[in-house]
């Protein structure tokens, strides 16, 4: 009724009005809060979206413990962490768009001596039965560096289906590589990681090596997709491992609420049912049981905090007609 009452004139101008606002707007996102009212939304540069939160108070703990972190302040700036009193998982960033969160994890590594003297190995493994967490299948790969090594991981799926593969990486000397290759099996292999591996550990099973002189030290990793790029140093020395993966190597983690689904059509929510901004929706989660939240149409923000998700200046101005 208001809108048609409206001249034309008028009309363009409100029109001309919300585009500048859209671009505005994509410069710099609006939307409502992040966190919890009086819960920081970030630790050092990065931003903590609720159910994440640091501390216990600041997280949605009741859906999951795993979402309270730590903001660790012995470094600067600050780095979030995952609250595992044995291990420290940097945190490096939370997407609640896309359920996702990047961590960084140690590499594990064998080194030989002789040829049959090593270090033990450092085996790297996650329980993440407990957790809202699972490596994602599409954007990790099991990573194996290293001349005449077998790598392996070993895990579980689901509830608890064993779980074994590895690869295998040949090359008589470091001259047989070359710098950017892909992991194909000469320097470096990969493998694809399945859906809903609830535990996996990499590791080297071996006690033996003929290629020590030139190449003393295999390493093994779950890793982002493009993010390790195959280089003939790496075969050296530690080099790798002190330079370009001294904080660990990433891993795209897919979160979720997993103990629950999204509520039946015409069904009530439970009490713990977690999309509880106005203007948004429930999604099955892909990899695992569990769901996501996420704004509606028109709307941006964070769907898991009441009035979250804040409509766009300009769907507000079609939708007031
Ligand atoms: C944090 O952000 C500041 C400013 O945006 C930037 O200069 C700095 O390099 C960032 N630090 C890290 C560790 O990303
Ligand atoms: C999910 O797990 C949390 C914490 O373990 C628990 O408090 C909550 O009741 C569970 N929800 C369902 C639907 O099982
Ligand atoms: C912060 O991180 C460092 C290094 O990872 C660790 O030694 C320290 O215990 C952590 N602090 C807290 C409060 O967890
Ligand atoms: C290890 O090296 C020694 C001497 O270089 C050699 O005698 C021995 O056969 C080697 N062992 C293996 C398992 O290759
Ligand atoms: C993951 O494992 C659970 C429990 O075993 C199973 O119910 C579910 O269907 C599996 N999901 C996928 C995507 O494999
Ligand atoms: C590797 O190649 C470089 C340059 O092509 C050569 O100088 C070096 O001697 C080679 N090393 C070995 C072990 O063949
Ligand atoms: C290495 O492992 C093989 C097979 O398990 C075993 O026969 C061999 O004695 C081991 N060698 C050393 C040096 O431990
Ligand atoms: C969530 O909604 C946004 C905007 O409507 C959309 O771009 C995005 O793909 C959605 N996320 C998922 C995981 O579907």
């Amino acid at each position: 009724m208001l809108c048609s009452v409206v001249q034309q004139g008028a009309q363009l101008h409100v029109f001309l009005i919300s585009m500048a606002a859209f671009f505005l707007e994509l410069a710099t996102p609006v939307g409502g809060a992040m966190a919890l009212p009086g819960c920081p939304d970030k630790c050092g540069n990065v931003t903590i979206p609720y159910p994440f939160g640091i501390g216990d108070e600041c997280a949605a703990t009741s859906l999951n413990s795993y979402f309270s972190l730590i903001c660790n302040d012995t470094f600067h700036p600050p780095r979030p962490q995952v609250r595992e009193p044995e291990a420290y998982i940097e945190v490096v960033d939370i997407s609640l768009e896309h359920g996702e969160m990047r961590v960084l994890s140690p590499v594990n590594h064998i080194c030989f001596t002789s040829n049959t003297t090593a270090t033990k190995s450092s085996a790297v493994g996650y329980d993440l039965l407990e957790t809202p967490f699972l490596p994602s299948p599409s954007r990790n790969r099991f990573t194996v560096i290293g001349c005449n090594t077998l790598g392996l991981i070993t895990g579980y799926r689901g509830a608890r289906n064993q779980y074994v593969t590895g690869c295998y990486s040949y090359c008589e000397a470091i001259n047989s590589t070359s710098d950017g290759a892909p992991c194909a099996g000469m320097g470096c292999c990969e493998a694809a990681i399945p859906a809903n591996l609830t535990a996996f550990s990499v590791r080297f099973d071996l006690n033996q090596s003929k290629v020590w002189s030139f190449n003393p030290c295999f390493y093994s990793m779950v890793a982002e997709v493009g993010w390790y790029s195959f280089k003939q140093q790496d075969l050296v020395g530690l080099g790798f491992i002190n330079g370009r993966a001294k904080n660990g190597a990433p891993i795209v983690a897919d979160w979720a609420i997993r103990n629950s689904s999204c509520p039946e059509l015409g069904k009530e929510t439970s009490a713990n049912y977690a999309c509880i901004s106005s203007n948004s929706y429930c999604m099955a989660a892909s990899n695992s049981p569990g769901y996501l939240c996420n704004c509606s149409k028109g709307y941006e923000g964070n769907p898991y905090l009441s009035d979250g998700c804040q409509g766009s200046v300009n769907s507000i101005e079609f939708s007031t007609c």
